[in-house]
């Protein structure tokens, strides 16, 4: 009796720590005070931002305007990224979410990238995009959003968005850190400082230096 309970037990507990362990690698960490309003001059760096002193917290540290309007889009690939994370909303600190807003111009693209804190909902302000990430296993999952709709994007896939439509389209975002992080794949290994070396990138990439050359020359920066 006392044997089987105790073999019964042991699968439980493994359950129950195994969904502790899972919980705290979903997100952020969970706060520990009601606010903890970033002070974003702090040179004391935690895993998070220190909090200022509730003295000095006013409503304008939860508020933020910068979504409201569509971005002026003025670079090649024809979308721009406004984010509303902790650096922009300092009452966000150690609360575990944030916003982005991206405004794309007619044949627009928010290239390949990922967020490696945060799973991504966008959701379709206007406008019409061919959206799609790529799991581990390698398989596109890929499909059309329209206004109004949502599209998940799971936490560090790899993932785009495409404006194949001829009017403007906008989307908002929401995701489940403070500060998700954005890494886009062709930026990271084509114009990274100092540069990944072109025997790694010609290997991986299957081409000659020389084709590796000329893709890190479209990143060079413009001057
Ligand atoms: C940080 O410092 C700058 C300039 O010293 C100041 O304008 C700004 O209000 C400070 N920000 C915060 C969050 O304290
Ligand atoms: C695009 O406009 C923004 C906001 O006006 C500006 O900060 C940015 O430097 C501009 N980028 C380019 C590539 O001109
Ligand atoms: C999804 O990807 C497939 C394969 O590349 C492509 O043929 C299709 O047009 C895409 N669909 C959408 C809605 O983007």
């Amino acid at each position: 009796m006392l044997r089987s309970m105790a073999t019964t037990g042991a699968p439980l507990l493994f359950i129950l720590l195994l969904a502790a362990s899972t919980a705290t690698l979903a997100a952020d960490p969970d706060a520990l005070q009601d606010i903890c309003v970033a002070d974003l001059n702090n040179t004391i760096k935690v895993n998070g931002f220190v909090c200022k002193p509730a003295a000095a917290v006013t409503a304008e540290d939860f508020a933020f305007k910068g979504l409201a309007k569509p971005a002026v889009i003025n670079n090649t690939l024809g979308a721009v990224v406004t984010v509303a994370n902790v650096e922009k909303i300092p009452g966000l600190n150690t609360l575990g979410v944030s916003l982005a807003r991206i405004d794309f111009a007619p044949g627009g693209l928010n290239p390949p990238h990922t967020h490696p804190r945060a799973t991504e909902t966008v959701f379709v302000l206007y406008g019409a995009l061919d959206v799609g990430f790529i799991t581990t296993a390698n398989k596109l999952i890929n499909k059309t959003i329209v206004v109004g709709e949502t599209f998940v994007f799971p936490r560090g896939l790899v993932h785009f968005q495409k404006n194949n439509g001829d009017k403007a389209a906008a989307v908002i975002s929401g995701f489940n850190s403070q500060l998700p992080g954005t890494q886009p794949i062709a930026a990271a290994l084509f114009s990274a400082s100092p540069p990944v070396p072109d025997n790694v990138l010609s290997k991986a990439f299957q081409i000659s230096t020389k084709e590796v050359e000329k893709i890190k020359s479209r990143f060079a920066p413009k001057s």
